[in-house]
């Protein structure tokens, strides 16, 4: 696969099961996962960006937002065998771009562990002294003592 050839684009229009393998390399997809609803979970993105290598899907990414004042930017993922030769970086970009574009300028975003360094060349800083936090079990004992 040549990088150059990569295009990334804005869509909801994507494959179900394209996604399904994404969300899988992501590390993300549970095999009680249904697939089914993953049309909505597009439709409902403010902007999803998809990255094609001829018709194959090879990465994508979306973002919640109302569209005007706040916005986060999630499942950023790209296909295991593509990985390290920008994709991801330029997906990051893409919806960046289309937020602030669009004048919204609060972008925010949850890195994974790692990620860091590759969020912050896109722009991207650690929100110091705020905690990222979650409902449920996942998201239990993870504050400090
Ligand atoms: C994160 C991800 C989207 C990056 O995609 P990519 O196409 O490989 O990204 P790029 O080629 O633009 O950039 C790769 C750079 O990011 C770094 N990077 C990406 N993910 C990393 C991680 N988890 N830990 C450490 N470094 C990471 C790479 O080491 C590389 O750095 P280098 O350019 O200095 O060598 C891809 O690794 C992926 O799909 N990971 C699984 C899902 C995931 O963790 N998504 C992020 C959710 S916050």
């Amino acid at each position: 696969m040549d990088p150059s050839l990569v295009r990334i684009e804005r869509t909801s229009d994507l494959p179900v099961d394209g996604v399904v393998r994404l969300y899988r390399d992501g590390g993300w997809w549970h095999e009680e996962d249904d697939p089914s609803a993953i049309p909505a979970l597009l439709a409902g993105s403010w902007c999803v960006a998809a990255a094609w290598a001829g018709d194959e899907l090879v990465g994508m990414g979306r973002v919640i937002s109302d569209g005007i004042s706040d916005a986060y930017i999630q499942d950023i993922v790209v296909r295991a065998d593509c990985r390290g030769r920008g994709i991801g970086g330029r997906i990051v970009a893409f919806l960046r771009d289309a937020c602030t574009d669009s004048g919204i300028l609060w972008v925010g975003l949850i890195a994974e562990p790692g990620t860091q360094p590759f969020y912050g060349r896109l722009g991207f800083g650690a929100l110091e002294g705020y905690v990222p936090m979650l409902l449920g079990p996942r998201g239990v004992g993870k504050e400090p003592a």
